[in-house]
């Protein structure tokens, strides 16, 4: 019998995020293109009686708040283990640990890591060898990002953005991530993009615009046409709610990125540097001005959720 799997997934940037109207079901329709970068949460199965879940790390200090993690049930890995059990038939039995990096609330899609993560491991510690398309469809039913955080390198996800198809990128980009503040939520965000098309504050979207530039800069392999092409619609309601971004957006760019944009629903701010050594540079200067509570130079893309040997 297994003793224990320890898998990984990685944070994610969206490097085009297009919000069409929201929809019957509270989603909008989305054209996005996640890109996974180096960042990662690690999670570790090991065989137990019923469920048991720790959270440690980024964002998990024992003083309640809205950073703080559940241990429990309404956490998304407690729920991909009983996803997984009831779909291999299967009891679920098994201690949890996650161990965090990814920054929480943080627009960077930790919690869908580390579901990703709790599927592939427990795939593998109960021995269930779900198919692919099996994976992918009970992570489409944990959270709109968790299909790409198992697949991973850079895809184009559509539908409310849990259906993903792999875009080619010609070499690895490189990116300062700066996490300013508390978190932000979602729905609050995607709440506010709502109202502010309705108020006539932002155009009204009759879709969500089409992600071809990113798909082609991307494919260049150059810094520059990615920079020129980076969009994300829920910066604008990002920004109103956390006007404080605009100072850490400027930041970035004063600071020599390429481009700086809100990862997702935000706060964190990704600002894309020329290379490996600019982004290295550029992630020392960033966390000296003191609008950011951590900074991280990351690259991408790099592979979804995986055992690590
Ligand atoms: O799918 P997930 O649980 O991550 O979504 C969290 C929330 O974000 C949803 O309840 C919804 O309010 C918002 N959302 C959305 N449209 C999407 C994805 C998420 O409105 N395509």
């Amino acid at each position: 019998m297994t003793d224990v799997v320890v898998a990984r997934a990685p944070a994610k940037v969206n490097v085009h995020l297009g919000v069409g109207p929201l929809r019957d079901d509270g989603f909008h329709e989305l054209h996005t293109v996640y890109l996974a970068v180096s960042l990662f949460d690690t999670v570790s199965a090991r065989p137990g009686a019923g469920l048991s879940l720790t959270v440690s790390g980024e964002g998990t200090g024992v003083a309640a708040g809205p950073g703080l993690v559940p241990g429990d049930r309404t956490n998304l890995v407690w729920r991909a283990a009983e996803l997984l059990a009831e779909h291999a038939g299967v009891a679920a039995d098994a201690a949890l640990e996650v161990a965090k990096s990814i920054p929480v609330a943080a627009g960077l899609a930790g919690g869908s890591a580390d579901a990703a993560a709790a599927l592939v491991a427990l795939d593998a510690l109960w021995g269930t060898r779900a198919s692919r398309e099996d994976l992918l469809g009970l992570a489409a039913r944990l959270g709109s990002d968790v299909p790409f955080s198992l697949v991973g390198g850079a895809a184009l996800g559509t539908g409310r953005g849990e259906q993903v198809s792999p875009v080619l990128t010609g070499s690895r980009s490189h990116w300062v991530l700066g996490i300013a503040g508390e978190g932000l939520s979602t729905p609050a965000v995607y709440g506010e993009l709502d109202r502010m098309r309705a108020a006539g504050a932002l155009p009204e979207a009759a879709g969500p615009s089409p992600a071809d530039p990113v798909i082609a800069a991307l494919r260049t392999g150059d810094a520059a046409p990615l920079a020129a092409a980076l969009t994300n619609d829920l910066q604008p309601p990002a920004l109103t709610l956390r006007p404080d971004l605009r100072r850490a957006l400027r930041a970035a760019t004063d600071a020599g990125a390429l481009a700086a944009l809100v990862s997702g629903s935000g706060p964190t701010v990704a600002a894309l540097a020329p290379d490996e050594a600019a982004a290295v540079r550029l992630a020392a200067e960033l966390a000296g001005v003191g609008v950011f509570r951590t900074v991280r130079a990351v690259s991408g893309p790099v592979p979804g959720a995986r055992v690590v040997p």
